[in-house]
């Protein structure tokens, strides 16, 4: 076997030094490639997009838990202070919708990164679903109660989008949604029911550097 590579190298007639270099360079390709995988493998991997969509909504969950139990309500119920709509006009606490559409705001400055809440029955106009990706969500976790996952392109940038189904767990979800007079005056034959999905918390990642 060596004997052929040898007569092959010298009916060629390559030179010996230049088969000794590129030997080493596929011996090094191959170390670095092997080298690389182990240290995926050991910790060093990549999160699927799908799995860090996950994890962004567990914290957004659970900030907005707390918010809602540990400081909207408790205040309430011990009569010091109150959310309000009009909060800073009222000296009021913020609503946890607001509290969360000005930390997404926040979170989103200068950042191709973005989350927020949107439903076909926003209060905020601004909340309504807009790409072809948002409505095809949307449409998605109103008929399964599911999460819904793909990639989309906006703006010219690619990204991994998620839309969370956000259920109305509570009556003060659908009493405050309903008896709204934006609510009542653009979506008077909408009637939220506990359990309903009132619409959705959407994370876009950007894929692009
Ligand atoms: C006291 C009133 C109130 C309560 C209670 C309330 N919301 Fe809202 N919600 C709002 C307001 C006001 C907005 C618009 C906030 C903004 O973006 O400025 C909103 C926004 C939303 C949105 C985004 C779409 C939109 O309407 O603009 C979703 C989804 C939503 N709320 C779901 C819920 C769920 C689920 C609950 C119960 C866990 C809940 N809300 C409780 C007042 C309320």
């Amino acid at each position: 076997m060596i004997h052929t590579i040898i007569t092959h190298i010298r009916r060629f007639k390559l030179p010996l030094r230049l088969v000794a270099l590129m030997l080493l360079a596929v011996t090094s390709w191959f170390l670095v490639v092997s080298c690389s995988s182990l240290q995926a493998g050991q910790g060093g991997g990549n999160l699927a997009p799908d799995v860090i969509a996950d994890y962004i909504y567990r914290i957004i969950k659970s900030e907005r838990t707390v918010y809602g139990k540990y400081v909207v309500q408790r205040l309430k119920d011990e009569n010091v202070l109150r959310a309000s709509e009009h909060w800073q006009q009222d000296k009021s606490l913020p609503l946890p919708a607001q509290m969360f559409r000005m930390s997404s705001e926040l979170a989103s400055e200068n950042s191709p990164f973005s989350y927020g809440a949107i439903s076909p029955w926003s209060l905020n106009q601004n909340n309504q679903p807009k790409t072809e990706f948002e409505k095809k969500a949307m449409d998605s976790i109103l008929l399964t109660g599911l999460p819904f996952k793909d990639y989309q392109t906006k703006d010219g940038k690619r990204y991994y989008s998620a839309l969370y189904p956000d259920k109305a767990i509570s009556a003060a979800c659908i009493d405050c949604h309903n008896q709204h007079p934006v609510h009542k005056q653009r979506y008077p034959d909408k009637v939220f029911k506990v359990g309903d999905v009132i619409g959705g918390i959407l994370i876009n990642l950007p894929l692009d550097q």
